[in-house]
């Protein structure tokens, strides 16, 4: 459920019509719901109510500093994959306590602050990251809790380039290698062990792959305490799918991936944690487009439009379907059209959406790409000398300006002419 809907035959953000925000703003843009935001972790957080659960939202999907305290206000913590997202979550004012570091390729100099900072839990995703996390840690007279992540070799059933739990994929210590590393991990100083964790994908609209995955790591809590580890947490990682077509797709609700967590691994007496990221910002997002022009191809119609892949790049990355709806309801009575909606770069790829139905469209019409909250504004580019798009959040009645859209010459001025050039 978000809070965009139409009102008086124009879609609205809350309480605020999104044509006064291009009017206002330009488009293309970004625009986030707070109340839709604030909904989805609630209902997350109460479908776990009365167990012991942190929820580390994953900032890689909507990284603004706006989103992050947001959600932070509501006592979510954070998931991050690097030194910039550590430091927005402290900006945020996400507490260090409240903080836990994924990721396959951390640095020294990442670990480095994460140490200092005093985050919750390293999810440690190999052997030599270990090794570097305990020589860090010792040189700072530190311990580092840690979890390592396992790679339970199940197929999440999602698109390839989101899949991680699979033994082909990069991510995480296989399974059976893990009893071994745990035992190293026990030796080394600086070093504690905490927990588990496991994501095996995202956009998961099936629970029975994380039942799978949950199952193994259920048996490898009994395995690792009857080796002598104290395993008091478990991190789950994200992944719950979010509907992209409306009715059309329902994927399993909190609830009951809820109870099939309680099922599979409520008895271990173990800390729950997620990390979840599209749940809670996927469907809390738009990307509003105005029309350029109608291009009649020989078979076909494109509206061409200002935003394009480098604004939005999972259509073309991840064959992403995501609806699309006219800010403007139409009012006059024609037979809708089929379009491809493209954007204006020169790559084949540059697309939206194909073989849509929609009312006829005017250069300046304004068009909503739906559930483009998480893993939108966050992959955007400059291809093609484009700014990047700016972020809007509404809350209620009003607006405001999260990330403003960069003026051509502060994006020139990063380019630097060598002394060679510069005369
Ligand atoms: N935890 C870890 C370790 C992850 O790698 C991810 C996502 C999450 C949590 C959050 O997963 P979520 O709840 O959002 O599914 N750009 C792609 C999605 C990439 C997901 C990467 N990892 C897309 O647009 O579909």
């Amino acid at each position: 459920m978000h809070h965009f809907h139409y009102r008086d035959g124009t879609l609205h953000a809350e309480d605020v019509s999104l044509a006064d925000i291009a009017a206002e703003v330009g488009t293309p843009f970004y625009c986030y719901s707070r109340a839709t935001l604030e909904r989805h972790y609630t209902v997350f957080a109460d479908a776990f109510k009365g167990t012991d659960t942190l929820i580390c939202y994953s900032v890689k999907a909507n990284s603004n500093i706006a989103v992050i305290k947001t959600l932070a206000d509501l006592g979510s913590g954070a998931d991050i994959v690097s030194e910039g997202e550590l430091r927005r979550a402290i900006k945020a004012g996400v507490p260090a306590n409240k903080i836990v570091f994924s990721g396959v390729g951390k640095q020294a100099r990442e670990l480095k602050l994460a140490l200092e900072t005093g985050i919750y839990q390293f999810n440690v995703e190999s052997e030599p990251e270990l090794e570097l996390l305990s020589q860090v840690a010792t040189s700072l007279n530190k311990e580092a809790a840690i979890a390592l992540r396992v790679n339970p070799d199940v197929d999440a059933r999602t698109h390839e380039k989101i899949t991680t739990g699979k033994a082909e994929n990069k991510f995480g210590i296989s399974w059976k290698q893990a009893p071994r590393v745990y035992a190293r991990a026990a030796q080394l100083p600086g070093i504690k062990i905490a927990g588990i964790d496991v994501h095996i994908g995202s956009q998961l609209t099936d629970l029975a792959p994380f039942e799978a995955a949950f199952t193994r790591v259920a048996g490898m809590v009994a395995e690792l305490r009857q080796a002598g580890h104290e395993i008091t947490r478990l991190d789950l990682g994200g992944g719950l799918g979010i509907p992209y077509r409306g009715t059309n797709d329902v994927p399993p609700p909190p609830t009951d991936y809820a109870a099939m967590v309680k099922k599979t691994v409520g008895h271990l007496g173990c800390q729950l944690m997620f990390e979840p990221g599209r749940m809670i910002a996927g469907n809390a997002g738009i990307l509003v487009v105005g029309v350029v022009y109608e291009k009649q191809g020989d078979d076909r119609s494109f509206l061409i439009v200002d935003g394009a892949m480098n604004d939005l790049i999972r259509p073309t990355l991840y064959d992403a379907y995501h609806e699309v709806l006219p800010v403007h309801e139409a009012t006059i009575e024609a037979p809708c059209r089929n379009y491809d909606i493209v954007g204006p770069i020169c790559e084949t790829g540059d697309y939206f959406a194909k073989a849509r139905t929609l009312a006829p469209q005017q250069p300046g019409d304004l068009l909503a790409l739906m559930s483009a909250g998480a893993y939108g504004a966050v992959q955007a580019s400059t291809y093609n000398t484009r700014p990047l798009v700016p972020e809007i959040m509404v809350d209620g009645t009003q607006f405001a300006v999260i990330r403003p859209r960069p003026t051509y010459d502060e994006m020139l001025d990063q380019d630097r002419l060598p002394d060679w050039l510069a005369s």
